[in-house]
């Protein structure tokens, strides 16, 4: 029978690689969490409307990226394609809002879009997200982009270029819209057939087109529909990422995929991702999502970074967890040692000391030579004769010294030779 295969466009994460992943997440937890970003877990599929209404009917996303299916009760749902509009479900139907502004909070996990698989596209991914809603404050906005930037500092990457644009409010908007369609009408013919439609329901996603790409350095700018509070407000966005130290590039034509931006938005570039996926992550302001969705109107913002697009960076600049903690396997020989084998173990983890059994019915040598390849420093042995003195043989893996302890000071006899730097 040939063995089950992964589905296409999804990723096994196995180790070691699985180690500078886990890195990866807890460096955003702790920088995100230092900002004041609590957890939140919300659930991997929502009714297809909220995606429909929130990310928007004529995104590529909803029209042609979504895993939906009808459950057994008749209901549509999909899959979530991306956390903002779920979490915002979320935390307005709780009033969390009401309780404290901005209601900040992070999330990792899995999204899903039927896109189609290359490097950097899968259909399952990871994102790491933070969201803060219930405010509409140019600082807020710096805030975001600023923890997405301390974040990437924080693991070392080099080479991200932060890209920002604003794309107003609804009524800037609505002009900008109109001169993007004065402009493509006259060539519709043309276009291509994607554009063709997206001049009739999405005008915006015109500029992101890569078909229709020489058309798109004639078209008109964002900043000529801005209204002077508009440029205020992204001017004062812009003063705080540089007060923060933070080098950015204003990028007129950065409109993002989803339907529900207003103001600042921005990406994260990196060069070495290639062509369309060269975006680490992205966001900005939706002070619009939250009616669309039926609550009542709530400012937020927010980002969303590629867990696999960030792992794949920090593996090209060699950068990871330094090394994993020194461990120590502990050996049973003979059916005492091998029941005597745990709870040494155990004593040596309540000391604060990682501990591996190998309770197999190997040979002592394949023993010790699996210990070796496995990274572990020590091996503490224990046969018939420690089980019945309560004692271990310690054997120092990289020197070869070997000695015997009581159980009861085993931990604090080893700890010095784990804690040597190799
Ligand atoms: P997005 O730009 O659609 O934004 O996605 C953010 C990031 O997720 C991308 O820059 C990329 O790194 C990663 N990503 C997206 N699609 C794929 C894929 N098919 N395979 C691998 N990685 C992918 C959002 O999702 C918004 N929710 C961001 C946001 C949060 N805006 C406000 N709050």
């Amino acid at each position: 029978m040939p063995a089950i295969s992964r589905p296409r466009g999804t990723n096994d994460v196995l180790p070691p690689e699985s180690a500078t992943w886990e890195w990866v997440l807890d460096g955003h937890r702790e920088v995100a969490s230092g900002f004041g970003y609590e957890p939140v877990e919300t659930p991997a599929f929502e009714a297809t409307e909220v995606y429909e209404r929130g990310t928007g009917a004529g995104t590529d996303v909803v029209e042609k990226e979504m895993f939906s299916f009808t459950d057994r009760g008749g209901r549509e749902l999909t899959l979530r394609p991306e956390a903002t509009p779920g979490i915002l479900r979320a935390v307005l139907a709780a009033h969390l809002e009401q309780r404290r502004r901005p209601v900040r909070v992070r999330y990792a996990g899995p999204m899903f879009r039927y896109a189609r698989p290359q490097a950097g596209r899968y259909h399952q991914f990871w994102q790491l997200d933070i969201e803060a809603i219930g405010e509409r404050s140019p600082a807020l906005d710096a805030e975001v982009v600023e923890v997405a930037w301390r974040f990437y500092e924080r693991l070392g990457v080099t080479g991200i270029q932060l890209q920002l644009n604003s794309l107003g409010d609804l009524e800037d908007r609505r002009r900008y819209r109109a001169a993007l369609v004065a402009y493509y009408t006259p060539l519709r013919d043309q276009l291509c057939d994607d554009c063709r439609r997206r001049l009739e329901i999405n005008p915006l996603r015109l500029l992101d087109c890569k078909r229709d790409a020489r058309f798109v350095a004639g078209a008109p700018e964002i900043g000529a529909s801005l209204s002077p509070p508009s440029m205020a407000f992204f001017a004062c966005v812009q003063e705080l990422v540089s007060d923060a130290g933070i080098p950015f590039r204003l990028d007129p034509r950065l409109v993002r995929g989803l339907d529900y931006y207003c103001d600042t938005t921005f990406e994260l570039w990196h060069e070495s991702l290639q062509g369309a996926q060269n975006a680490l992550g992205g966001g900005g302001r939706y002070d619009g999502l939250a009616e669309v969705l039926g609550f009542p109107p709530t400012p937020a913002t927010g980002y969303a970074l590629g867990v696999e697009r960030t792992v794949a960076v920090c593996r090209e600049q060699g950068l990871g967890p330094s090394g994993a903690a020194p461990h120590v396997t502990v050996l049973g020989i003979g059916v005492a040692g091998n029941r005597a084998a745990p709870v040494v173990a155990g004593r040596l983890r309540e000391a604060g000391i990682s501990a591996v059994v190998d309770a197999s019915d190997r040979r002592l040598d394949r023993k010790l030579a699996a210990a070796a390849r496995q990274g572990a420093r020590l091996a503490v042995m224990v046969g018939e004769e420690e089980a019945a003195q309560a004692t271990a043989t310690w054997k120092d893996l990289e020197t070869g010294r070997q000695d015997r302890s009581a159980v009861t000071d085993l931990a604090a006899t080893i700890r010095p030779l784990l804690d040597r730097v190799p």
